[in-house]
């Protein structure tokens, strides 16, 4: 990947020499699915698949962008005077989100960049591709301009310049996980106060696997944010029976007592879910701790239940992946991952079982929805890094 960067920048702009080659990894969550607006916690793990830039400074305030991903799009050309977003500057509005992001900050990049990008993360599949490039763009900010901030920084700088600038009102997750993961770790991470704690996600005698439905369904963004105001609306009729921040707060008795306060069979479902997602998020990473993942799948199973049934987020493709899947002997869980309406789900399965989960979910879901699943192996990586 990094020659491959550095060839194309060299093909594209001439001389590499001084260019920095950078990376930021994508990311899979474990369980704790639309949470991480609710103030609840989350259990995702970044990938050592992700995003790739070769970088150079230059000497007027050009922004140059090319991505390996969209070659036909060719190099998009931009300025620092001009960070708004439109629809014409495509993918380039999230390195422009970023930048812009920075300078609201008052952190102001005093020259234009040239930059080529690449990334092995498949475009759509809900693994954080987005994500990676936000965190990807302010790691090489700050080499390049010695901004001064944390990791987590570069998440919440990442996430707001997806919330503001991109129009996506994306909870704190998957920035969180691209710009501070671990390898062999998963990061349990409470999104009420960013407070986490690494959990090894090295699993004995298993496997992590995740599975590409190949379906993008286009209301991502709009139900997403309709999902996130119904919360939201929620949380305020249950606010007037009891004090509460956010439905993180809440058990799944306290719910129970007081969801007569929503006024709206949806929103209550929606609010049940958030509750209950996140009590089921904190007692998985428990039984990990205790060695149980025969609890840790179930939860998943849960998880995945309640994403279809009561939030919604859900689709036919992805439910015949997680249905076939469970029929499996050997899995110990599966359910969908990330932000709904196609993408990947997230199975646990036994190392005798692997071949025959491909097998089996692959020819399944060819038959009943008329479509290729792909299968990946997950690897647990480390964040961002210069290479
Ligand atoms: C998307 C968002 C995240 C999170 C998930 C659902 O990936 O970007 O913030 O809300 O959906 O858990």
């Amino acid at each position: 990947m990094k020659e491959q960067v550095l060839k194309k920048f060299e093909e594209l702009y001439g001389n590499a020499g001084g260019a920095g080659v950078y990376f930021a990894p994508g990311r899979v969550n474990m369980i704790g699915e639309h949470t991480d607006y609710n103030g609840g916690h989350v259990f995702p793990c970044a990938l050592t698949i992700g995003t790739y830039a070769a970088v150079k400074k230059r000497t007027d305030r050009k922004l140059r962008f090319y991505s390996m991903n969209f070659d036909s799009m060719g190099v998009m050309e931009s300025s620092l005077d001009d960070l708004t977003p439109s629809n014409a500057a495509g993918w380039t509005n999230y390195p422009k989100g970023v930048m812009w992001a920075f300078a609201e900050r008052g952190m102001k990049m005093d020259c234009g960049l040239d930059i080529v990008l690449n990334g092995n993360i498949p475009n759509g599949s809900g693994l954080s591709s987005s994500a990676s490039l936000e965190v990807l763009t302010g790691f090489y900010l700050r080499d390049l301009f010695g901004f001064d901030v944390t990791n987590v920084d570069l998440a919440l700088i990442g996430q707001y310049s997806e919330n503001n600038f991109n129009g996506m009102n994306c909870g704190i997750m998957d920035q969180f996980a691209s710009a501070m993961g671990k390898k062999d770790n998963a990061i349990f991470l409470d999104t009420a106060d960013l407070s986490y704690q690494y959990a090894p996600l090295v699993l004995d005698g298993a496997k992590i696997i995740v599975t590409n439905s190949n379906v993008k369904h286009s209301l991502v963004n709009s139900a997403y944010n309709e999902r996130r105001s119904e919360c939201e609306k929620a949380l305020e009729e249950l606010k007037t029976v009891v004090d509460i921040k956010n439905l993180g707060n809440l058990s799944e008795e306290q719910f129970e007592a007081n969801k007569g306060a929503i006024k709206d069979e949806i929103r209550k479902k929606r609010a049940k879910h958030a509750v209950y997602e996140n009590q089921r998020t904190i007692r998985a990473v428990e039984a990990l701790k205790n060695n149980n993942l025969k609890e840790f799948g179930e939860l998943m199973n849960a998880s995945h239940v309640s994403l279809r049934d009561d939030y919604e987020v859900s689709c036919d493709e992805i439910d015949v992946l997680v249905e076939e899947a469970w029929k499996v002997d050997g899995v110990i869980g599966s359910r969908i991952t990330g932000g709904g309406f196609g993408g990947c789900t997230v199975s646990i399965v036994k190392d005798e079982a692997v071949e025959t989960f491909k097998e089996k979910v692959g020819a399944a879901y060819q038959e009943r929805v008329g479509k290729t699943a792909d299968f990946y192996v997950v690897e647990i990586g480390d964040g961002p890094s210069k290479l």
